[in-house]
């Protein structure tokens, strides 16, 4: 057991926040303490974001800012995991010796032996020479390197990386503990969109058994979580092969051919040994009906079943939300991205959706979401017209609009030049992002008088703000005490008469569209006892992007 405390940060998207979450899991059954403050700190560590260049400049001024540090601290531990690591990892440390770990995401099951290793490296170097010791990385290094792809050692990679998610750590909540969960069902992505990093930093495409899935949502929902994310970069392309993928015990076995036959085809992945994206979610809603909200990102526009669809609407607990990118309107920029679709199809795709699972009238309304990716090489005025085409025909309820970031390694980076000026990319991205305001602030005023069922999640921001109890919003620290439970707030804080006879807490319906409203402080039921339940509210007004609604 060791006394050493951690500090944690997390960039980049929900995968990382998972990851983290599993990490500090693994190191908190270990004895390690968790801090928010960076500077009381023995150990620091930043699960890093590759995905645009701004992502990586954070963690480097944040690593400057480190090497500061070690002058009055020798033995501070700092640790790169993540997308970044796998990315630049080898000359990450040549160029940042302040950098004592390097572990890739799909390594993050050696984490602690790293860490132990660095502590014993450091305080070795310590003892010879402490000037030495400042200024020398610890060098523990676990990266994936081309490993991924060479499939015979594909199953064996995602066995021991499975051991991570099999291991999370959950314990029995209390008030404390959170109401909602992210679980991964396939790490990794085939796609190898031309600008896109994140099959080079998460490896291959792995699908994990629908089993450890279920058990560990089970598990889940015993401790009290309510809610359940499912996580894959392109989820819909689940399935899994019984007789033929990856085994915890590590026994291999061969692959079996499967037919493939088309996409929007019931049956397109479905086989006697096969449980598909539509399988997998009708077992967990069957199986685990203490779920009462089921949700999954991210969505790809192709090989999105009917079957899917099919079983989302007949459903109850899974919700109306579908994150489908489509990064742009014209098809030959779709082309140049490598995204494997034309725009008819992603137009078909929301059109089926919409069929499928637009139902206003009984409270479920069918949200979409979006991203954009904006300034790609060579785009045209006119493919920007057909980008704000897009916006204006999917009708997103948010999208978020990214200027092209060139990464290296990718096969845009090498072989198409980053050819449009950053002013351009930048009007562009402004336009986009006006117009997007207009179709979310419609979206918000369709919403007023309907009723929804309302996720409570917490007080809101604006009464952090009034409270003076302002809560960083992704200030990036992972919400861990040991086993997981969310730092909240103290109920005695929370239900506070002080400021005032009424209390706004804020929430979600099931299409993902945050509502706000206020409740009693010295009422019968307290603002905390709210807090990850499901409530019924009207909309009574909508403010620019923000519901307001009163529990009916
Ligand atoms: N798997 C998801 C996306 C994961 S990355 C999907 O395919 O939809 C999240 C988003 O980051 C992408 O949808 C894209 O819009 C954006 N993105 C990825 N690489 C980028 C780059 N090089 N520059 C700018 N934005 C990028
Ligand atoms: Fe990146 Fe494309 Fe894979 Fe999404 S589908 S993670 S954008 S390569
Ligand atoms: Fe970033 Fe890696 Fe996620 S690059 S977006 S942290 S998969």
């Amino acid at each position: 057991m060791t006394s050493k405390s951690v500090y944690l940060e997390t960039f980049g998207c929900q995968m990382n926040e998972l990851d983290s979450e599993l990490v500090a899991g693994s190191l908190g059954g270990m004895g390690y303490r968790f801090t928010a403050n960076a500077d009381e700190a023995d150990i620091v560590l930043y699960n890093t974001c590759s995905v645009r260049e701004r992502a990586e400049q954070k963690v480097w001024s944040r690593l400057g800012e480190m090497k500061h540090r070690k002058k009055h601290q020798p033995d501070l531990v700092v640790g790169v995991l993540g997308c970044m690591a796998e990315r630049d990892g080898k000359n990450m440390i040549a160029k940042a010796p302040v950098v004592d770990i390097m572990c890739g995401p799909a390594e993050l099951d050696k984490l602690p032996q790293l860490i132990d290793n660095a502590v014993r490296t450091k305080a070795s170097l310590i003892e010879s020479d402490p000037e030495v010791a400042i200024r020398r990385s610890a060098k523990q290094v676990a990266l994936q390197g081309n490993a991924s792809r060479r499939s015979s050692t594909l199953a064996a990679a995602g066995d021991s990386l499975e051991s991570l998610d099999l291991g999370r750590m959950i314990s029995p909540v209390d008030f404390d503990g959170r109401r909602s969960a992210y679980v991964r069902i396939t790490r990794g992505c085939n796609k190898f969109c031309t600008y896109c990093v994140v099959p080079h930093t998460r490896g291959a495409e792995i699908h994990r058994p629908p089993e450890h899935i279920i058990d560990e949502i089970k598990s889940l929902a015993d401790t009290g979580v309510i809610e359940i994310t499912l996580l894959g970069q392109t989820v819909n392309h689940y399935r899994f092969e019984h007789d033929s993928a990856v085994s915890i015990d590590g026994v291999v076995q061969p692959q079996k051919g499967r037919t493939y036959k088309g996409s929007h085809n019931r049956d397109a992945f479905a086989g006697a040994n096969t449980t598909t994206f539509a399988d997998l979610l009708y077992r967990i809603h069957e199986e685990v009906p203490a779920i009462q909200r089921l949700r999954f990102v991210t969505s790809y526009p192709r090989d999105f079943g009917d079957d899917v669809l099919q079983v989302i609407r007949d459903c109850p607990r899974i919700c109306r939300f579908i994150h489908v990118p489509a990064q742009t309107g014209s098809n030959r920029m779709l082309k140049m991205m490598n995204r494997g679709h034309t725009i008819e199809e992603y137009y078909e795709f929301i059109q089926r959706c919409n069929e499928y699972l637009h139902q206003p009238e009984i409270g479920r309304p069918l949200m979409l979401g979006g991203d954009i990716i904006v300034g790609f090489p060579t785009e045209t005025d006119e493919d920007h017209e057909l980008t704000k085409e897009l916006l204006t025909r999917s009708r997103y309820k948010n999208c978020f609009i990214f200027k092209y970031s060139p990464r290296p390694g990718t096969v845009a980076y090498d072989k198409i030049p980053d050819d449009i000026p950053n002013e351009i990319k930048r009007l562009r991205n402004n336009e986009l992002l006006d117009l997007q305001t207009k179709i979310s602030d419609q979206i918000a005023q369709e919403q007023v008088g309907g009723e929804f069922d309302i996720f409570v999640e917490g007080l809101s921001r604006r009464e952090h703000k009034r409270r003076g109890t302002d809560v960083k919003p992704g200030s990036g620290m992972v919400g861990i005490t040991i086993g997981g439970a969310a730092p909240q707030m103290q109920s005695a804080v929370l239900d506070s008469t002080d400021h005032g006879p009424t209390a706004q807490l804020s929430g979600r319906t099931d299409g993902d569209l945050i509502v706000f409203f206020d409740v009693p402080t010295d009422g019968v039921v307290p603002p905390s006892d709210y807090i990850g339940k499901i409530v019924k509210a009207r909309i009574t007004s909508a403010d620019k992007l923000s519901l307001n609604g009163e529990l009916i």
